[in-house]
């Protein structure tokens, strides 16, 4: 019976322990640029007794960016600024991948190059809103369908972003295909009604998800690529007809891959970037999916020390990814470890702002 404490891999990343922090968008990164700074360092070097830390996502390109100060990876000033985090990670004995990231259809104007609309697999205007450049909050508009002939440039943009996040320093990345953003909007066909080979049928449909992976695979071979994905969440106006049958193709095929982790959010905490209520009766996707992908399986979605330590033992997944509890617990593990009670945390200060809310938790 695996235990929260023993140590494992995720193909050639090493994990000292099975509690991961999760990605967590945190819109602190320097302007102009969008560029990781020293205080983003420091947060991150807080929580380096983390197993592993998956940084918060990363847009793949200006196009991919979908809310205001959220980091890139696609200049060379990103570049270098995240030299500042794996470094101030590195030093304090942790590991860290990063979450590249393409928005899709969950942005804005004021967001993209020359004020276009944001684009996505089809012209379907998904519930809600974002925030401006300017941090106004703004309804979404119609996207603009992706054009066949855009897709190699797309590809190439999580590539390139895969190579400068080598060129940072990192211990892999994980590409996001969760939470109702690009990739996943393309494996849903709530969002996905195209008719060509990226449309239609659920090969189809993943096309695009394993064709990143390829490219960003091609970079950093598998044994260090994880994968993240939400099956049955509903966060960012998402839906399918048949998740069992979708998700379960894109883990088979991310196991012929040998792709490093499979990261499932469970859909009881779709939500919880926004809100902290918990979505009912829906399934369990760890139990669900788990015989479904042959390799590492990290499982995220409102654990408690007790949960996790159950799932892991269970078998059920490999390792936990905390997110809440991460930010205003920088020594999680240690606290899971010493039986202490979690500190509460304040979601005043979850987006945006400075110290406050984000270093400044007791360590
Ligand atoms: C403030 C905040 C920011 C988040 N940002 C991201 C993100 O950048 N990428 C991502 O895949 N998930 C993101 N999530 C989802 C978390 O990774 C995680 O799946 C979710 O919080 C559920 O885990 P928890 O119950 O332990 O908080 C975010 C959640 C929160 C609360």
């Amino acid at each position: 019976m695996a235990h929260l404490f023993e140590k494992t891999s995720f193909g050639s990343i090493q994990l000292a322990n099975r509690i991961v922090m999760a990605p967590l968008t945190r819109m602190r990164s320097s302007q102009p640029g969008n560029v990781p700074n020293e205080l983003m360092a420091n947060y991150y070097a807080q929580r380096a007794t983390a197993g592993l830390i998956i940084s918060e996502a990363s847009q793949v390109s200006q196009q991919g960016q979908g809310y205001p100060g959220t980091p890139g990876i696609h200049s060379p000033e990103q570049t270098e600024g995240w030299k500042l985090v794996t470094d101030a990670v590195h030093k304090a004995g942790g590991t860290i991948v990063l979450q590249l990231w393409h928005v899709g259809r969950i942005s804005h104007r004021s967001h993209q190059p020359g004020g276009a609309l944001p684009v996505a697999p089809s012209a379907i205007k998904p519930e809600g809103g974002t925030f401006s450049a300017d941090w106004q909050p703004v309804a979404f508009e119609t996207p603009r369908a992706l054009e066949l002939s855009e897709i190699p440039g797309l590809i190439e943009d999580f590539r390139r972003a895969a190579s400068n996040a080598k060129d940072a320093g990192f211990d892999g990345v994980e590409v996001h295909g969760a939470n109702g953003y690009l990739l996943d909007q393309f494996l849903q066909d709530g969002s996905n009604q195209r008719t060509d080979q990226y449309g239609g049928t659920i090969e189809n449909r993943a096309r695009l998800l394993l064709e990143v992976v390829d490219a960003v695979v091609g970079v950093w071979g598998s044994d260090r690529v994880g994968v993240r994905l939400s099956p049955y969440g509903t966060f960012n106006d998402m839906r399918d007809s048949d998740p069992v049958k979708l998700f379960t193709y894109v883990l088979g095929r991310l196991s012929q891959r040998g792709v490093a982790y499979a990261h499932l959010i469970e859909p009881r905490s779709s939500g919880a970037g926004g809100g902290d209520s918990v979505v009912e009766n829906v399934p369990d996707t760890a139990e669900l999916f788990r015989s479904a992908f042959n390799g590492a399986l990290l499982s995220a979605g409102g654990y408690t020390a007790d949960t996790a330590k159950h799932v892991v033992a269970a078998g059920l997944a490999d390792a936990v990814a905390f997110g809440r509890f991460f930010i205003s617990n920088p020594n999680l593990p240690r606290k899971i470890q010493e039986e202490a009670p979690f500190a509460p945390y304040d979601r005043s200060t979850f987006y945006g702002g400075g110290e406050k809310g984000y270093t400044d938790y007791p360590c």
